[in-house]
């Protein structure tokens, strides 16, 4: 009796053994097929062709921290994209300016246009942004011998090709941030001290226009405002002189300098050893079963793979940073003193056109960039808006987008009430849907199970979690201006 029990068991350990082995060498097919290795995480110096320098990083740390940097002197980098949730966003739309100090769940003020997507990792990405309006035309974000492409006003003649200075597409990117009225500038911040009056390109309504003479928004008068700042404080000069001999020699700091410091911070986010990496490396216990069920579907038959692609210019970054429309729901923020301080698109201003901001061809409305989807499930809200608070939630929309959006409703969605009451036009956004998503993905409750276990843990490197990231956080920062209220650090 006891040996026939024993040998039952035995074989169902076999025949399990068995199907596992078969589970393993089945997904590695499908990673060797997708030109999948798990090895961009480790690929970072080796792309940059030298090593990170600590004390550089150290100090774009320190400003992406300090909103000293932004003439509000109320937010900056830190304040969007958080080290407790992944160096991405709070909220569902970013809150810039005129913030309560908290960053977190409680963060109110006015809210721009989108979600902050994390900084983790964009050091892979050949093009930044939810439209993708700031590339490398080479498609590789390490090399500038095609020069980075940026929209007016500033377009690419501000980063040439092949300058020494600019040798990264996210050197070039930092140069941005400041001079951004609603996330950290202000429509005053410069008025009389330097350059035009900048309320002079105020819609009357609260909005932002270009000023009527044609000359686009002048970021440069910005940028020097945020370099008067930081050349007027001992304590930058002293960081920057240890990096930079023209500093400790007397002479000015620059934004060049700044963009490099930011970047070099950035370099030092790169959290991309996920269960998937490790397995892809030869590791067959680093992923559940479950995990790997779910990325079998992913690589094939769910066909996510085709969009959040791996191979060759999308840098295992699960993007093909290529535009899409996917057919999200149109949270339209109310418009007003303390509730929005961004003018949609369209005839109700509750739209946002995506794409087509950048290329004014109408073909390109309502198209946004894949997202690269490396840990995810650090976000707390999910696509462009953050329409849907719940992985599992944005994950069944995406799968049958038609059939859901036509009932999104934005008071069950557990998005935060400020953007529960107006919702642009869903009808133009599904006539345009991307064909790979018209027809529902088709799976059984077990399967989409395993899906969402690969998305959520299967990407996920715990080195982006909380417990890791609030550390970068700055107890005080050098120009001595007030630090940003980390509320979910805080409960620790
Ligand atoms: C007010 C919130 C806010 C602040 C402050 C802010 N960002 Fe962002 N960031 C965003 C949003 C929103 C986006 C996406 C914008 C879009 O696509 O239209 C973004 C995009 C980015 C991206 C591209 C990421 C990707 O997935 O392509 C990088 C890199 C970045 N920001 C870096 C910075 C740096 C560096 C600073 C500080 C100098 C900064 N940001 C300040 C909200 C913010
Ligand atoms: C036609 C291309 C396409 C296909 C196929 C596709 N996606 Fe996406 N995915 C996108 C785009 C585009 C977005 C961003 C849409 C937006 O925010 O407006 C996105 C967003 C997401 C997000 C939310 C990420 C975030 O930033 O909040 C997840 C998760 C996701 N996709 C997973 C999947 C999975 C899993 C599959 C397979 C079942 C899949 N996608 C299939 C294009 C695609």
């Amino acid at each position: 009796m006891r040996t026939i029990k024993h040998t039952a068991l035995a074989l169902a350990g076999l025949t399990w053994g068995i199907a596992a082995a078969d589970l393993d060498s089945e997904l590695r097919t499908a990673l060797q097929t997708a030109h999948f290795t798990g090895q961009v995480g480790s690929s970072i110096t080796s792309r940059l062709g030298r090593p990170i320098n600590p004390r550089l990083a150290d100090l774009g740390r320190l400003l992406w921290f300090d909103v000293s940097g932004g003439l509000h002197s109320d937010n900056t980098c830190g304040g969007c994209h958080s080290p407790s949730n992944g160096m991405g966003d709070t909220q569902s739309i970013a809150i810039g300016i005129q913030n309560n100090n908290l960053v977190g769940p409680h963060r109110t003020g006015p809210r721009n246009q989108r979600r902050t997507p994390t900084a983790a990792n964009s050091a892979f990405y050949p093009k930044l942004m939810w439209n993708g309006r700031f590339s490398a035309p080479s498609g590789d974000p390490f090399n500038n011998s095609m020069g980075f492409l940026f929209p007016a006003p500033e377009s690419n003649v501000k980063f040439l090709p092949n300058d020494p200075a600019v040798t990264h597409l996210l050197i070039a990117q930092a140069h941005i941030p400041p001079t951004e009225l609603v996330e950290v500038a202000g429509f005053t911040g410069t008025a009389g001290t330097i350059g035009p009056r900048f309320d002079a390109f105020d819609d009357g309504k609260g909005g932002i226009v270009p000023p009527p003479d044609g000359s686009g928004f002048r970021n440069e008068p910005i940028r020097q405002a945020v370099l008067a700042r930081l050349n007027g404080n001992a304590n930058y000069r002293a960081l920057f002189g240890q990096i930079f001999p023209s500093v400790a020699g007397g002479g000015p700091i620059d934004f060049i300098m700044f963009g490099k410091a930011i970047a070099e911070f950035e370099f030092t986010l790169i959290f991309a050893d996920a269960p998937v990496d490790r397995f892809a490396r030869g590791d067959n216990r680093a992923m559940t079963v479950p995990q790997k069920r779910g990325a079998l579907l992913f690589f094939g038959k769910a066909g996510c793979v085709s969009c959040h692609a791996v191979a060759g210019g999308a840098n295992e970054m699960f993007s093909d940073f290529d535009n899409h429309v996917a057919g999200v729901p149109q949270i339209a923020p109310l418009f007003g003193v303390g509730l929005s301080n961004m003018i949609f698109d369209g005839a109700g201003e509750d739209e946002d056109f995506g794409l087509e901001q950048v290329t004014g061809a109408a073909a390109d409305r309502y198209k946004f960039r894949t997202s690269p989807i490396r840990n995810v499930a650090l976000q707390p809200a999910f696509f462009h808006n953050g329409a849907f608070r719940q992985l599992d939630d944005a994950l069944r929309f995406h799968m049958n987008t038609a059939q859901s959006a036509r009932g999104y409703d934005p008071r069950r969605s557990g998005i935060d009430r400020d953007l529960t009451y107006r919702l642009g036009p869903i009808e133009p956004v599904l006539a345009r849907l991307d064909a790979r998503l018209v027809n529902p993905v088709q799976l059984s409750s077990d399967e989409f199970q395993s899906l969402l276990a690969f998305v959520k843990e299967g990407l996920l490197d715990d080195r982006a979690s909380k417990q890791n990231l609030c550390r970068l956080a700055p107890s005080s920062v050098p120009s001595g201006a007030r630090t940003m209220r980390f509320e979910v650090c805080e409960q620790r």
